[in-house]
């Protein structure tokens, strides 16, 4: 807890007058809900200020999130600091608005959870503040969360999945497989080896301008890419899926990305247009960077699952394949896996796309 408060105080610290005036504003309703436990669940790790209340049976009481996306959307890109600041001005309110959609006021909590890593060190740090100033007035413990395998267990709310399963993490910041043997057991078999899919995606949406384009300029830079992959021909473009030979179950991104980049600038040439402006083949580039994308994390995957049925690190009857992160809600990489996991005898699980991002449930 001291290396904890040392860390928190060097990234931001909400005054204890705040703190207290925050407490002051909730009404108390003593004696009720005597027999759940309730956890506070707080997440700042990247770019969503999140909060969730949630019962020792899993039951959501309440939950509140605001997202940063439309500010880093016109910044192309996160920028720790700005990140920093919004979670500044949201984390009070968000904390709020959960507590008060759980009808629980913070004496009735048993706990609070908060993600301490991995994630951007400014935005972590404001959860970890605001959480240890409450914790120290309510004088309640204080839960550390990973903020991965809280990705991972998340299925365990919504799906009956008995340990071990295999669990696919794709994201904007993560690409992991690993075997999950427990709460906190995990063993890693594979983790991208430069950047995340979703990182990838977001890269090549900006390379293309799509924040420009009428369909897709509210859209996450992977969504635009599979909404306007759906009017392309994938077959127009020839990319190869990365680390063909590779015997492991590594990812790695950031090489069909300079591939694509290349593409891009040689069809302006020829199209004879400026880097900003929309080119006639972005949905063909679009339709191939998905197909490409959906090979690659589909072969890797397959690889994990032969491995652990090898090894008979999984069950034999009833092998689960849970897949999450942002990336998980597209519907062709869904459908590459899904023909993994058919030819392996594997359950394919993805939580509603609500708990595939960050949130604050998964931390509760
Ligand atoms: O899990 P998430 O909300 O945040 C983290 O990165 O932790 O994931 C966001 C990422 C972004 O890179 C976004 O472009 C990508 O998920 N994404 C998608 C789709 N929707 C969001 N990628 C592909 N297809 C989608 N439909
Ligand atoms: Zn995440």
């Amino acid at each position: 807890m001291l290396i904890l408060n040392k860390t928190a105080r060097v990234f931001s610290t909400p005054s204890k007058r705040k703190i207290c005036e925050f407490l002051r504003s909730f009404h108390f309703h003593p004696g009720k809900r005597l027999f759940h436990k309730l956890v506070l669940g707080i997440e700042t790790s990247c770019d969503d200020t999140a909060a969730a209340v949630v019962d020792e049976t899993g039951n959501v009481l309440g939950e509140a999130i605001h997202s940063q996306t439309e500010v880093h959307l016109k910044t192309g890109g996160i920028i720790p600091p700005v990140a920093q600041q919004l979670h500044r001005e949201n984390i009070q309110r968000i904390v709020q608005e959960a507590l008060s959609a759980s009808k629980v006021s913070p004496s009735e909590l048993s706990a609070v959870a908060t993600t301490i890593k991995p994630g951007l060190a400014l935005s972590l740090g404001v959860g970890l503040s605001f959480s240890l100033q409450l914790v120290n007035q309510l004088k309640k413990p204080f839960i550390p969360i990973h903020h991965m395998e809280a990705h991972a267990l998340t299925i365990r709310l919504t799906n009956k999945v008995e340990f071990p399963f295999l669990v696919l993490l794709i994201s904007g910041g993560h690409c992991l497989l690993a075997l999950v043997r427990g709460v906190s057991d995990f063993l890693l078999l594979g983790k991208s080896l430069d950047i995340a899919p979703g990182d990838m995606l977001d890269k090549v949406a900006r390379r293309l301008s799509l924040i420009k384009h009428p369909e897709c300029s509210t859209m996450s830079g992977g969504k635009a890419i599979e909404h306007l992959a759906k009017q392309g021909n994938k077959l127009h473009f020839d990319f190869k899926p990365p680390m063909q030979r590779a015997k492991n179950c590594d990812f790695s991104f950031s090489g069909l990305q300079h591939v694509i980049d290349r593409i891009i600038m040689q069809k302006e040439k020829e199209e004879g247009i400026e880097k900003g402006q929309i080119l006639s083949s972005a949905a063909d580039i679009a339709a191939a960077v998905q197909h490409t994308t959906a090979c690659h994390i589909a072969k890797r995957t397959h690889r994990a699952i032969l491995f652990c049925k090898q090894r008979d690190l999984l069950c034999q009857s009833n092998a689960v394949l849970v897949v999450s992160g942002g990336v998980a809600s597209n519907l062709y990489i869904r459908k590459a896996l899904e023909i993994v996991t058919n030819a392996t005898q594997c359950t394919l699980l993805c939580p509603p796309p609500k708990l595939c991002t960050d949130n604050g449930i998964m931390i509760a």
